[in-house]
């Protein structure tokens, strides 16, 4: 075993703020998830509401990331909550960003953006273009759960050659989603695609925070680099840094 830190881990696919969407409903469950994320080695997650169902602008959503911020420094839990979104990859985007009713990962470029699950809309690479032409740096909310590009990971290399990055999601790893989401984000794994694990959490028992064992398991798959994904990467991305390298397998980096 490499080194394993299990402590200062970035989570950047949170819905820990309660009340916004369906991720916590009370700051009691939002507590909760933050003790967990903390129990877990986690100390700094991005706060990641579901947009436009959160249906707020994003001054309205800093309010509310606050009022969250004081319950846990009240509570003693000292968990770091970063603001960010998770957008909807929608022709609108760019107008929502525009409009300050979708926005990045704190102070950076960096958008998370989600895909439906079974499809690949038709406008997905020309939004996706726009968005990086525009100066914003996508990063694909776990692709490993939409059923087309798990199928057809030739339509995500595209993306990835292009710059675009790629989180999957701590369930997919350990098989909660499904083997279909499972192999796939082995192979994007294997493939040297991604950049972000993250728990995509929605509450504190259903879908944890939690980080360490899902990066076991990838660490199986790409080693020691797995530690990047839920450490450095996210780091570096919360820090607006260009500095993002993906994990990649160990015997592929020997040949
Ligand atoms: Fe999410």
């Amino acid at each position: 075993m490499g080194q394993s830190p299990t402590a200062g881990l970035v989570d950047l696919h949170t819905h820990i703020v309660p009340g916004v969407d369906d991720g916590a409903q009370t700051p009691d469950e939002s507590l909760a998830m933050a003790r967990a994320a903390l129990a877990d080695g986690v100390r700094q997650v991005v706060a990641t509401p579901h947009i436009p169902f959160a249906g707020m602008t994003r001054e309205e959503f800093g309010q509310r990331l606050e009022s969250l911020r004081q319950v846990l420094a009240g509570q003693g839990a000292n968990l770091e909550v970063h603001l960010g979104a998770e957008v909807s990859l929608e022709p609108d985007i760019l107008r929502w960003l525009a409009a300050g009713l979708a926005w990045p990962i704190g102070a950076t470029r960096y958008v998370l953006v989600e895909l439906p699950f079974f499809v690949l809309p038709p406008y997905t690479e020309d939004v996706i273009f726009r968005l990086q032409v525009e100066g914003y740096k996508p990063i694909l909310a776990h692709p490993e759960r939409n059923a087309l590009l798990a199928a057809k990971p030739e339509r995500l290399q595209v993306l990835v050659e292009r710059g675009v990055l790629v989180q999957i999601t701590t369930t997919s790893i350990l098989g909660g989603f499904g083997v279909q989401a499972k192999s796939a984000a082995q192979a994007f794994l294997e493939r040297g695609w991604v950049h972000v694990l993250a728990s995509d959490a929605h509450s504190a028992n259903h879908r944890p925070p939690l980080l360490t064992e899902a990066a076991r398991a990838a660490e199986r798959i790409v080693g020691a680099d797995a530690w990047r994904l839920v450490s450095t990467n996210p780091a570096a991305i919360l820090g607006g840094s260009e500095d993002v390298e993906p994990a990649r397998p160990a015997r592929r980096a020997r040949q």
